[in-house]
């Protein structure tokens, strides 16, 4: 059991954390995309497996590379990030399953079915994307994720000849809180949940 986090920790987290489009003159160093990511590996996913691959694009070069593939939308608020993150997911993932979950023959359950492998990987890759949103924002980080772009494009110039296939963008940085519109609206409880 583990104590529940402050107002302070809520509201950096979750009431007042927002997705960016804008951003400071203010580097993200090397050094907190290791402790992002060391946070981010912490999250839970099926049978350990750990599917997610990041590749964070810092260099011109790569931010070039990565232009053509963006939605018209997405071209300047991802050229002007400090970083972008490509998460992708790694389709043979269950190759370090005797390394992450040692005490069964999980890579057995994986090689015998594409799809099943398909679903996990998508599944949790996605998941370790939304943890590593909570994760930049525990850090002090602000992010913009993306579904705005061509896959294969990606896929062709960053993933060519490998098992990595990109599930979603995230650009990274300090957000420009003055160029923020007001929040959108949620779905109450009883229109988005129930009990059963
Ligand atoms: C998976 C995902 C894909 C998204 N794709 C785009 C995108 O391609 N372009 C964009 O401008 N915003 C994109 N967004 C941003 C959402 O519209 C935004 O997070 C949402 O409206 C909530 O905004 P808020 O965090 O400021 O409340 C995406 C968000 C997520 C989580």
């Amino acid at each position: 059991m583990s104590t529940p986090v402050d107002r302070s920790a809520l509201d950096t987290l979750f009431h007042q954390a927002r997705t960016h489009s804008h951003w400071q003159d203010k580097p993200v160093t090397d050094d907190i995309l290791q402790r992002l990511y060391e946070l981010t590996r912490l999250g839970p996913t099926s049978a350990n497996c750990s599917p997610a691959r990041f590749v964070f694009v810092k260099s011109d070069a790569g931010k070039e590379a990565l232009k053509p593939a963006l939605s018209s939308g997405n071209i300047e608020k991802t050229m002007a990030a400090p970083v972008t993150v490509i998460v992708a997911s790694d389709m043979a993932f269950y190759e370090k399953l005797p390394g992450l979950f040692p005490h069964a023959d999980a890579r057995s359950w994986f090689t015998g079915s594409e799809s099943l492998a398909r679903e996990t990987a998508f599944r949790n890759s996605s998941l370790q994307a939304g943890y590593l949103v909570v994760a930049a924002r525990s850090l002090g980080l602000d992010v913009g994720p993306m579904s705005g772009f061509d896959a294969e494009k990606i896929n062709e110039v960053f993933f060519h000849g490998s098992d990595w296939q990109v599930n979603l963008l995230i650009n990274i940085g300090y957000g420009d809180d003055s160029k923020l519109h007001g929040r959108l609206p949620r779905l109450d409880f009883d229109d988005a949940c129930r009990f059963a």
